[in-house]
């Protein structure tokens, strides 16, 4: 198998490198629930959590990850760290690479944050935990984990409905699902549609009841309102729901036995009604369990054979001088 030094993306990724971490995190999911929680595999690795935007499950999810596989954690929000001073992305991952951890994960709003520092940081592994609206591959893998235990995800229909421009776990199972060999309908209003998006191989719906029939997962996003650059891309709350909201008689609708899932956080009564939400076909908090093992199966694979690809040293396409005076990612 071609050895992971990163994890930027399912965009870098192969089926056997997934299908690798999909075992692997499958392996963990009993550690997870033994009353004593904790394995000695990345005993002596020091593992940095690095976030720059809000997060509950990824962080946390990280966070347990790692010490129940024993390793140092440590977390860094973007409220406590010196960015708040004014200093660079670059300089705050320079600083702790040079504290020697093995990985950093990493959130940030600007997509491509983790293979820009990546050059820069020397042996340290990265794990992209959401970069903008690029890509989220931990959660992906979450995700397809939790449709194997569920049955399986090859040939299957996922149909993704919501803020799909702004989403990085729509990107980012559009990618997988062409590796993975599942289908994936989108539905959103024509504003939250991304152009051409038809190029990744999906079909593309504006009704949500015309992309229910044959439907196997209806998958349901948040309105990512922190990555809206206007306020006019979606109605009120109320027409929302009722346009795009998934309730029972929807989820009736679809193919027989059809499951729903959401990355999390929802909002209920907007994207999902409660009943649904709560109801024997979600495997909402399922995603959240897997999430723990997919995370310790990456870290696990990162820290333990970790082989290093080579990568050459910073790219020269960019002075430092140049760096350090763009903008935001800076
Ligand atoms: C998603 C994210 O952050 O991209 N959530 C998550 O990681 N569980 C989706 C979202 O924020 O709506």
């Amino acid at each position: 198998m071609r050895p992971l030094q990163h994890l930027f993306g399912i965009a870098d990724m192969d089926r056997e490198q997934i299908e690798y971490l999909l075992n692997l995190g499958e392996s963990f999911i009993d550690i997870n629930r033994r009353p004593l929680k904790k394995a000695p595999t990345l005993r002596g690795k020091t593992i940095i959590n690095l976030f720059f935007e809000n997060s509950t499950r990824t962080r946390t999810s990280f966070e347990l990850a790692g010490k129940r596989l024993s390793a140092d954690v440590i977390n860094i929000s973007a409220s406590t760290s010196a960015t708040k001073k004014g200093e660079s992305l670059l300089d705050t991952g320079q600083t702790l690479a040079a504290m020697q951890p093995h990985v950093l994960v990493i959130r940030h709003s600007v997509s491509g944050a983790c293979e820009f520092l990546a050059d820069y940081l020397g042996h340290t592994s990265i794990v992209n935990a959401g970069d903008g609206a690029h890509e989220h591959p931990t959660q992906i893998l979450t995700d397809l984990l939790t449709l194997r235990c569920a049955g399986g995800y090859i040939g299957k229909t996922v149909t993704i409905v919501g803020d799909i421009a702004h989403s990085r776990v729509a990107r980012s199972h559009l990618l997988a699902a062409r590796l993975m060999g599942y289908q994936v309908r989108l539905v959103a209003p024509k504003t939250l549609m991304p152009a051409e998006v038809e190029r990744f191989g999906c079909e593309v719906f504006h009704e949500f009841d015309d992309a229910i029939p044959g439907s196997d997962i209806l998958y349901m996003l948040r309105m990512q309102t922190e990555r809206l650059t206007d306020n006019c891309s979606f109605p009120s709350v109320r027409e929302y729901h009722e346009a795009y909201g998934l309730n029972r008689k929807r989820l009736q609708a679809a193919a027989e036995g059809c499951l729903v899932m959401h990355p999390g956080p929802m909002n209920r009564g907007v994207e999902i009604a409660t009943d649904v939400a709560d109801s024997a076909r979600a495997l909402i908090l399922n995603q959240v369990e897997h999430g723990v093992a997919i995370r310790m199966a990456v870290l696990t694979a990162l820290c333990g054979g970790q082989q290093h690809l080579g990568r050459p040293g910073p790219s020269k396409k960019m002075t430092m001088e140049a760096m350090h005076v763009q903008g935001s990612l800076l």
